[in-house]
């Protein structure tokens, strides 16, 4: 099968940084292929993903050896403009990503620079609002969106590039469920027409879409294997597997979260009471919200994007001004 993207010996250190945080790294990813690289916090996916886009080195300087083929072609003698319509890259924080002060805009920026007619953008951008199921978010401003809304203002503006390689690191760390099952979906359908490296802590997401896994630790690759090897190798286990002193830390905020005693007296401390909020572009972001929380209470807010979660706790902690 033809290769994409052909790694070699590749070896990292940040600039003014002594310690490599990519170490001798070799590895190939086929035409088609879902290849997903993971490993503990800090291992270096995120270094890595940013060689194979170029960033490293060409905005990030630093010290970079070995060697990165992409479709054929050494990436160091690919023009920049080229290299983004091979691979493009969604960043684990969707805020580094957007910089335009619309949802068009910034979904547009790319197609525009590589000066393509505007039916053809338009055309692009339409498919791509349809297909991520964001097509009301259209006309809003970047900085109106939730963190879960602008993911996937993040990953449409990567989209619609139509790259051959798309790098995906955390792609599910800010979105909510059912996009969570939404977007596997769309990547399914999006895999027989692309290379897709995933960077991912969610290892349920990886098992459902991957067709190899490389597990990196300290900078090393460890191992490369089919998910139903990986997830049951067992260096695997050990490397991803929480400390045990960890695990007794969540038991224990478990437990206390369950001390309050039969009978003891609930005290109140927090009552919100048909609370109404919206922002100044006066979308409605919180409705009749009630809620009664006692001492000792563990409360988990959930519910879809963009439906209020972090609006309301900004509302609790008094960083925004109720309007009830
Ligand atoms: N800009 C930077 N300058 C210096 N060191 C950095 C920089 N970015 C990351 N590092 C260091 O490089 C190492 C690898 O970090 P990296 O972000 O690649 O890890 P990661 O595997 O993506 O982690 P996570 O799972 O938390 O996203 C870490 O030791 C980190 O502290
Ligand atoms: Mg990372």
């Amino acid at each position: 099968m033809e290769s994409m993207l052909k790694v070699t010996n590749l070896s990292y250190s940040y600039p003014a940084e002594k310690e490599q945080v990519l170490k001798n790294i070799s590895f190939d990813v086929k035409k088609n292929e879902t290849f997903s690289i993971i490993g503990p916090s800090g291992c270096g996916k995120t270094t890595l993903a940013l060689t194979l886009n170029g960033l490293i080195p060409n905005s990030i300087k630093g010290k970079l050896t070995g060697e990165i083929v992409v479709v054929g072609k050494k990436i160091k003698d690919i023009p920049t403009a080229e290299l983004a319509q091979e691979v493009q890259i969604l960043f684990q924080s969707p805020e580094s990503q957007l910089f335009a002060l619309n949802v068009e805009d910034e979904i547009s920026f790319g197609l525009e620079n590589l000066n393509i007619p505007w039916d053809e953008i338009k055309k692009r951008i339409d498919n791509i609002l349809k297909k991520l199921d964001i097509e009301n978010l259209r006309n809003s401003s970047i900085e109106e969106l939730s963190s879960g809304q602008k993911q996937k203002v993040a990953m449409a503006s990567v989209l619609v590039m139509n790259p051959k390689i798309l790098i995906l690191d955390e792609p599910t760390a800010n979105i909510d469920p059912c996009s969570v099952r939404n977007f596997i979906n769309l990547l399914e359908n999006m895999k027989k027409d692309l290379t897709i490296i995933i960077v991912e802590h969610n290892l349920d997401f990886v098992k459902e879409l991957s067709d190899r896994v490389m597990l990196v630790n300290n900078g090393r690759l460890v191992k490369i294997a089919r998910p139903e090897v990986m997830f049951k190798d067992k260096t695997f286990l050990k490397i991803m597997s929480p400390p045990s002193d960890k695990k007794g830390m969540l038991r224990r905020i478990a437990a206390k979260a369950h001390i309050r005693e039969c009978g003891e007296k609930e005290e109140r401390i927090l009552n919100i009471k048909n609370l109404n909020f919206k922002y100044p572009n006066n979308v409605p972001a919180l409705r009749d919200v009630n809620l009664a929380v006692n001492k000792g209470d563990f409360i988990g807010i959930v519910g879809l994007n963009g439906s209020g979660k972090s609006t309301l706790a900004l509302n609790i902690i008094g960083l925004l001004n109720c309007v009830a």
